[in-house]
């Protein structure tokens, strides 16, 4: 990694350090030793929202946190702050290299867990203004070239799939074998991924999220990983997201190929099945969504619209780099300050919502896919999975009830998300389908497939003597 040459002394002055939270508030718990709150560490992952609230009490709409190794950043919490901050894109950069923490030597880029998500990569997350636009007119490409429908059938295979392989048994843990498998299944497929690499990537790819010591490894073998499949998709091309990306006008290099595909696997993977087990978990824990869903008063869409509101995947988004001194929020922002786009803080703001208890479903205005030039482009794919598969999931186990009281649900915290570990569930056993599916379906037309031609309908037979597919070292490497 190039790093640049800010001139930037270290900062530790009392304008960027917290008054300090009175004893007893999440900010306080989680404060680092200038009273500046940590948005990392036990207390602010166990209950971000509550340190969100005390961080707006204390500092208004724009807060001063710490991150991972103690690394200085303001937290974007007001809903109208963060569209300014994510739409005025000549005032805040999204090059990371605008950061002065690089020459302050606030990071140790070689071992802080931050990397994955801050590092500068060759992809449109990290460009500005003509470049952004060149490398994400690629990536939209890309992603547009699929039918919605097509998408839709391959997602309905997957995850009769998935169902069958629990069904019997009439109860499952759906994060382990549903939620966290859709997405990664169907992204996979989407990227143009051959059957042999994708166990192994689905591992990593769930690990390196996680920002956890594996991370970086991870993170290594997933670019390996891609590396590969750029090199065979040059000598045969597919209706693919790779495909599409080597061939774009745009000219992309194959560096910038491989960080585009990690990119979409990653930005892609995590958010969705967030998405889902927040949805699944509502379902089986609230019976006024559950009751609205069944009466008909809410569509499943509409379901998912509402979580996006109380519960983005994305919690925290990294980052924003200001391009001079400014000021925003009432804070004095210095040129390369670090700014999060605070997703959570801003979707519940009073100013857009007075009552978090109303309806809000039938608005898509929350800040879950952010906006501005970098809002999500895989938005509508991340709603089909979520909404195709949870619709397949109650369709065919509508008894679906949490297995465990309430109050035992888990979560696994980071700052920039939070991840249900388990959602066990019972309901009445039932038979697989997957005869349904014995038969290939029809082949529709190649352009409008949405998914590329040699991916398997379903899973071959043991019996039949077919070679042991990915899905079978999938389920035993996941311990199926
Ligand atoms: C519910 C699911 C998803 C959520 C909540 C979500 C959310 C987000 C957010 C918050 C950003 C950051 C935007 C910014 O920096 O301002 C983002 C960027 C991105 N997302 Fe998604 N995403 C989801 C699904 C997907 C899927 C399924 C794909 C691909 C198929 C995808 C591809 C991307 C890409 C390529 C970017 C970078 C765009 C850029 O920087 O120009 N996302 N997403």
């Amino acid at each position: 990694m190039t790093l640049p040459a800010h001139e930037h002394a270290p900062r530790h002055s009392p304008r960027h350090a917290a008054p300090a939270p009175p004893p007893g508030c999440p900010a306080h718990a989680a404060a680092g030793p200038d009273g500046t709150a940590r948005l990392y560490g036990p207390a602010a992952e166990t209950d971000p929202m509550s340190l969100y609230e005390e961080l707006r009490a204390l500092h208004g709409p724009v807060a001063p946190v710490l991150l991972d190794g103690d690394v200085r950043a303001w937290l974007v919490l007001g809903y109208t702050e963060n569209r300014d901050v994510a739409t005025r894109s000549t005032q805040f950069s999204r090059d990371p290299r605008v950061w002065h923490g690089w020459s302050t030597g606030e990071i140790d880029p070689a071992t802080s867990p931050l990397m994955p998500m801050i590092g500068w990569r060759p992809d449109c997350v990290c460009a500005d203004g003509e470049e952004h636009q060149r490398l994400r007119s690629a990536v939209t490409a890309s992603l547009d070239q699929f039918d919605h429908r097509g998408i839709r059938r391959r997602i309905n295979g997957f995850a009769h799939q998935l169902i069958d392989s629990f069904c019997e048994r009439g109860q499952a843990e759906l994060v382990d074998r549903f939620t966290e498998h859709l997405p990664m299944l169907t992204l996979i497929h989407l990227l143009g991924m051959s059957d042999e690499a994708a166990p192994r990537l689905v591992q990593a790819a769930r690990d390196l999220f996680k920002a956890t010591e594996t991370s970086l490894a991870s993170n290594a073998f997933v670019i390996a990983s891609l590396e590969q499949l750029v090199r065979d998709k040059r000598v045969a091309p597919g209706q693919d997201i790779a495909s599409a990306l080597l061939a774009h006008p745009a000219g992309l290099t194959d560096d910038e190929v491989v960080n585009h595909l990690r990119l979409v696997l990653l930005a892609g993977y995590e958010t969705t099945a967030n998405l889902m087990s927040n949805v699944l978990r509502m379902v089986v824990t609230d019976p006024r969504f559950r009751g609205s869903l069944a009466g008909g008063q809410m569509t499943l869409p509409e379901a998912v619209e509402q979580v996006l509101w109380d519960e983005p995947p994305l919690m925290v988004c990294p980052s924003r780099y200001a391009n001079g001194d400014t000021t925003i929020g009432g804070q004095q922002i210095r040129a390369g300050d670090m700014l999060l786009l605070g997703l959570a803080a801003g979707n519940v703001d009073q100013a857009v919502r007075p009552d978090p208890s109303a309806p809000v479903h039938h608005n898509r205005a929350h800040l879950s896919f952010s906006a501005g030039s970098h809002e999500c482009p895989g938005q509508d794919i991340g709603r089909i999975i979520a909404d195709t598969g949870i619709d397949i999931l109650l369709t065919r186990l509508p008894d679906i009830a949490l297995a465990v009281p309430e109050s035992e649900l888990t979560w696994r915290s980071s700052t920039w998300a939070r991840h249900l570990t388990a959602l066990p569930v019972t309901f009445a056993p039932r038979s697989p389908r997957t005869h349904q599916f014995a038969s290939p379906l029809p082949a529709p037309p190649p352009q409008q497939t949405g998914m590329p031609e040699e991916a398997p309908e379903t899973e071959p037979s043991a019996a039949n003597g077919a070679p042991a597919s990915w899905w079978a070292r999938l389920r035993a490497l996941l311990r199926w």
